[in-house]
This record gives structure tokens, sequence and C-alpha cells, in this order.
């Protein structure tokens, strides 16, 4: 089954072909991080416009490196969910009218679950089925959560951030260390060579549940908005000095203890969250952080369970999880896929009438 992926739901245009669930065939993401950078963070107007006149040609490429003509394509998934409200109508739209162009299925899915779904792509990963029942986690520019697997279409979410996600925290350490945008990469490269221990910051724990996160297990879910506060306190305290050789010493150490402090809050809980699970699956943006990789896979070892890293070329935004995920049974197909419009609200494991 050959499945077109596009995916829209935040600043990255991408369409990709994969085949059968797992061989990707092509991968192309157009970033829009350059057209959002002077505003140091996603314009919901220039995001739709920019995936408006973008979109045709990135699908055109999509299909143009698979090697495949359009009457080769088995359908058309798209993520219909959550993410921001007029960028995914623009990926709904365009895949409404493919499939009704070339008469082929249209398949929605739902960008969290995709971005588990990610580590499952390629020629080496495993599949699924080997190693059902896991916890994921997703981390991300828009979420951080963990969600137990029973099957791909059957999750429970355990455990979410409570306020920021993990990469937004990134992105506002960033912006207050003038280190530019998206803060996660410039932060990552700005804390090479500095010490971890240099700031104690705050993992991430919260005084109280918020009540929307009724049911959910307080020890499983996250909160970084008190370490990016803790961050400006400490700027203010401690100013930055303006010799340049001194300076780029200390933004080391502060971004590699404010990276440490965000890596070990999602480390111990992924911990608490493993319990008597045998495998740990990770995905979304802030999984490119090496550190993160790093602990993670230390995690596994100590705790002798199977760790899946999604690859990089699949953590952050992309189709392919899109059209790999989209091949597993229980996404929404038919007609009724016709009458579903954006989600942008849409939970892991939801499935809207
Ligand atoms: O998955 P993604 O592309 O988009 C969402 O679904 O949100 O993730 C983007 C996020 C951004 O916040 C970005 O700063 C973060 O992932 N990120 C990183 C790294 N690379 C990207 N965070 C930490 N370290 C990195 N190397
Ligand atoms: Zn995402």
């Amino acid at each position: 089954m050959i499945v077109l992926g596009i995916e829209t739901s935040c600043d990255e245009t991408a369409s990709a072909v994969v085949r059968d669930g797992y061989d990707v065939l092509s991968n192309v993401v157009f970033s829009q991080s350059h057209l959002h950078a002077p505003f140091g963070g996603v314009v919901p107007e220039i995001a739709s416009r920019a995936h408006l006149e973008t979109l045709p040609r990135v699908i055109e490429t999509a299909l143009l490196e698979s090697n495949l003509k359009w009457n080769q394509l088995d359908a058309i998934a798209v993520t219909y969910g959550p993410g921001l409200a007029s960028s995914l109508l623009v990926g709904i739209s365009s895949a409404k009218a493919l499939t009704l162009r070339l008469e082929i299925p249209l398949i929605l899915v739902n960008h969290l679950e995709a971005h588990i779904y990610s580590a499952f792509l390629g020629k080496n990963a495993p599949r699924p089925e080997e190693v059902i029942p896991f916890v994921a986690l997703v981390v991300s520019g828009g979420h951080t959560c963990l969600i137990k697997v029973t099957s791909i279409g059957k999750y429970e979410l355990l455990g979410q951030t409570t306020d920021d996600a993990a990469g937004e925290a990134f992105d506002k350490a960033a912006n207050v260390l003038g280190l530019g945008y998206p803060g996660g990469p410039a932060l990552e490269r700005a804390s090479a060579g500095g010490d971890p221990s240099y700031v104690q910051f705050p993992r991430g724990n919260y005084r109280e549940l918020n009540p929307r996160l009724k049911g959910l297990k307080p020890e499983l879910c996250f909160s970084f908005s008190g370490v990016k506060t803790a961050l400006i306190y400490y700027l203010k305290r401690n100013p930055i000095p303006s010799e340049k050789q001194a300076s780029s010493k200390i933004i080391a150490s502060i971004s590699a203890s404010y990276q440490e402090a965000i890596v070990d809050a999602i480390v111990e809980k992924c911990r608490k969250a493993i319990d008597k699970m045998k495998c740990l699956v990770a995905g979304g943006g802030v999984i490119l952080n090496s550190r993160l990789r790093e602990k993670l896979t230390h995690l596994a070892k100590e705790k002798n369970i199977r760790l899946l890293l999604a690859e990089p070329s699949y953590c952050a935004d992309n189709a392919a999880m899109v059209a790999g995920i989209a091949y597993q049974q229980n996404n929404i197909t038919g007609k009724r896929a016709f009458a579903i419009d954006a989600h942008p609200n849409l939970r892991v494991g939801e499935n809207p009438d």
C-alpha cells in the first residue's frame, strides 16, 4: 500500500510517500522557521499563507522523489489535529481535493499519534507488534506527554505538561539568552563545552495539578514554566558580562545547566512511567537533542528495557510519520473522513464523530 502523506499542523509544510507503513520513498519538509524567526515564534497567519503557497510544490516534489506516478498512489493521508486551525485547514483541503481527483481514499491522522509512530519508520525499525505494549514519549514545541500504547490505535494518556511544552521551554530560554530561533537547536549548540552543574535549575516540578488534568497521575505530569522563570531571575541577579570571551563561556554553562534541567525532568518522568513495560518509544522535535538521547539511552540500559528513538529525519514535524501510520487499521477513512474538519485541540486516542 503506497500512501502520500501531508502535514501542515504548525510551521512545517511537508509531504512524503511511504510504502507499507515503514518504507519511506520520499520525505520532503519545507521549514518556515526563517519566516517566523523575526517574531520569535510561530505567527499563525504567516504559517497558513506559507502553507498555501508552498504545499503544491512540496507534494509534487515528494511524488517526484518517490519515482512514482499519481496513479500508483493508494491513499492520501493528512494530519487533521492537533495544531493551528488555519494551518491544518490548508493540508486537509488539499488532501480532500487530491483524493477526489485521484479517486482514492482519504485517511485522517492524529499528529500526536503520528509522532509516536515515527519511531517505526525506516527499513531497520522494528514493527509495532514486536514491541507492544510500550510507553511513548512525545516531546515537541507544542506537546510533552507520556502515553501507554497497547496497539496502534489504542492509547492511554498517562501524563502531560501542566503548562509549557519542553520545546517551548527551550525556545523561550534561547530567546531570553539571545541565541536565536528555533531555540532548541540554538541552545544545544550554545551549551557545547558548558558545565551542566553551573546553575541548579528546578527539575520541572509543580505545586498542584491543574483541574483540567483530572485523572492523570501527578507524578507523570510535567511543568516547564518554572525553569524558564528561574532562568529569567538568575539572569537578573547575575547579568552576563559584556566581555565577549567571558560571556560566551558563561552562556555555554547557563545553557548546559538549563538543558540538563529539562532533560532530567523528562528522563525522570519516563523512569516512573515505564513501570513494568519493556519498551520506551520516543518522538518529537526535542528528541533531536543529543543530551536527551544520551540520557534516555542510559535509562534504558539501567532499566533493561528496549528504547526506540525516532531517527533524526523523522523527529521534527514531517509527513512520513503521517503516511506511515495511515497504513495501520485504526484511522478515520471513507465518507466519514470527508465530513470531518480540522480539530485543533484533538487529544491522543480521541475519535471524533
Ligand atoms: O516536533 P516539532 O517539529 O514541532 C511540534 O510538533 O511542535 O518540534 C519543534 C520543537 C521546537 O520547540 C524546537 O526548539 C525543538 O523541537 N527542538 C529541539 C532541538 N531541535 C528541535 N529542542 C532541543 N534540542 C534540539 N536539538
Ligand atoms: Zn509535531
